[in-house]
C-alpha cells in the first residue's frame, strides 16, 4: 500500500475513529486535525490512539480547522445515515476536501435516497472532490468478495451469504444498546427505532445485483432476537441469562419473482455453536457455473471486524484523492492503491 504525503482530517473519535487514527499514525500518514463532538475534546490524538503524543488535539471547531489546516481528505467515522453524515461532511466538501466515510448508507446511496444522492453528487462535482463510503459491510465482505468470484463465473443463479460477528470486543455504544436487554425491551427498542440493527443490506444487495445486471423487484428484511441461556462477560457488555445476546437479520432480494440474493447477519456476544447454532466467521455460497463456497475464519478468538473496517477506510484514502470527482460507489475504487510499474516507467 503506497500512501505518501497525504494529509488527513479525522472526523469522529469514537471506537472506530480512534482505531483509524492508530492505523494512520502507524502507517506514517499525516493526521493534521481531528474533529470530535462532545467526548475527547482537547485530548492528544496519539495518546487517544494508545500511542505517544503527536501534538494534534481533538477539537469540535470545524470552522477553525478549515481556516488553519490544509488537508487532502477527511476520514469520517461519525455515523450511519446518508442525511446525518452528509450534514457532518458538507463543510469539508464545500472547502474542496475529499471525503471517505464508513457510514453504511454511503456504500450505495442511490437506492434509498436518490434525490439526496444527486444533491451530494452535484455538490461534490461543483467542489471537485470525491465522496465515497467504504468499510467492511458495505465495503468488502458482501460486495468486493462475492463480486470477485462472480467475475469468474459463466453463470450465477443464486447468492447466499452469512456473517456471524463477535461483539464481545467492539463498538461499546452499539453493544450496550443491543445486548443484555430484556426481550420486551429489545423488541420495543427496535420497533421504536431506539435500538439500531444492522444497516447496509440494501447497499450490498444493490452492489451485487448491479454486478450481475439483475433488476431487484424488492428486498425483504426480517429480524429475530436471540436470548442467552448462559452468562456471558464481554469487554463492554455483560449478558445475563434471559437477556439478548444477539440477533439475526435476513435480507432477501427478489429477482424475477425468485429469491436470488440472501444476506444473513448474526451479531452475537461470544457466539457459541452449541447454544446459538452459529460461530464467528463468514460464508458465501455462489450457485452457478461453477458454484463456490467461500469461508473466512478469524484467527483464534479474535474477531477481525473492527480492524478490517478501519483498514478498508484508511486504505481507500489515497484512491479517493486520485479518483474522479462526485459521489462514488465503493466498488468504483480499487481495493488497494499500489505503485504501478507503468507509472514509474513513465
Ligand atoms: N461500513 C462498515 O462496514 C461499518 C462497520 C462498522 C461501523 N460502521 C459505522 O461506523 C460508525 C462509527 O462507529 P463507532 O463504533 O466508532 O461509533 P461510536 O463509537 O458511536 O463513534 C461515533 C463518534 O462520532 C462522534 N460524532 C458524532 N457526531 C459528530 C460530529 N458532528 N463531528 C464529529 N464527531 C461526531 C461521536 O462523538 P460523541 O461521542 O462526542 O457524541 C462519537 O465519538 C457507526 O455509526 C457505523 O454506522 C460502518
Amino acid at each position: 500500500m503506497c500512501i505518501v504525503g497525504i494529509k488527513v482530517i479525522q472526523q469522529g473519535v469514537g471506537y472506530l475513529g480512534k482505531k483509524a487514527i492508530e492505523l494512520m499514525l502507524r502507517k506514517n500518514i499525516e493526521v493534521v486535525a481531528a474533529i470530535g463532538h462532545q467526548s475527547h475534546i482537547g485530548e492528544d490524538i496519539g495518546k487517544l490512539a494508545g500511542l505517544g503524543e503527536v501534538g494534534v488535539k481533538v477539537t469540535n471547531d470545524v470552522q477553525k480547522v478549515l481556516e488553519n489546516v490544509k488537508a487532502d481528505v477527511v476520514s469520517n467515522c461519525t455515523g450511519t445515515t446518508l442525511l446525518g453524515v452528509y450534514e457532518h461532511i458538507k463543510p469539508f466538501i464545500e472547502a474542496g476536501i475529499n471525503v471517505v466515510t464508513m457510514a453504511e448508507e454511503f456504500g450505495y446511496p442511490w437506492y434509498r435516497a436518490p434525490k439526496l444522492s444527486k444533491e451530494i453528487h452535484t455538490n461534490a462535482k461543483a467542489n471537485n472532490v470525491t465522496v465515497v463510503g467504504t468499510g467492511l459491510n458495505p465495503g468488502f465482505s458482501w460486495d468486493f468478495i462475492p463480486i470477485a468470484y462472480i467475475s469468474a463465473c459463466w453463470r450465477v443463479d443464486k447468492i447466499k451469504a452469512r456473517r456471524v460477528t463477535d461483539w464481545s470486543k467492539t463498538s461499546p455504544r452499539r453493544a450496550l444498546l443491543r445486548f443484555g436487554k430484556k426481550p420486551e425491551e429489545f423488541r420495543k427498542g427496535v420497533v421504536e427505532g431506539k435500538i439500531p440493527l444492522h444497516t447496509g443490506f440494501y447497499e450490498c444487495m444493490h452492489l451485487l445485483a448491479d454486478s450481475l445486471n439483475w433488476k431487484l423487484d424488492k428486498i425483504v428484511v426480517t429480524w429475530e432476537m436471540a436470548v442467552s441461556k448462559s452468562f456471558r462477560e464481554a469487554e463492554f457488555v455483560t449478558v445475563q441469562p434471559g437477556t439478548t445476546v444477539g440477533f439475526k437479520q435476513v435480507a432477501t432480494g427478489i429477482v424475477g419473482g425468485e429469491a436470488r440474493i440472501v444476506l444473513e447477519l448474526c451479531p452475537f456476544v461470544h457466539p457459541n455453536l452449541d447454544e446459538d447454532g452459529v460461530e464467528s466467521g463468514e460464508t458465501i455460497w455462489i450457485e452457478g457455473e461453477p458454484s463456490f463456497t467461500i469461508t473466512t475464519k478469524w484467527a483464534p478468538v479474535e474477531d477481525g471486524t473492527p480492524l478490517c473496517t478501519v483498514a478498508r477506510l484508511v486504505n481507500t484514502l489515497q484512491s479517493a484523492i486520485e479518483a474522479e470527482s462526485g459521489l462514488l460507489a465503493v466498488t468504483d475504487l480499487p481495493l488497494t492503491k499500489t505503485v504501478r510499474i507503468r507509472e514509474v516507467v513513465k
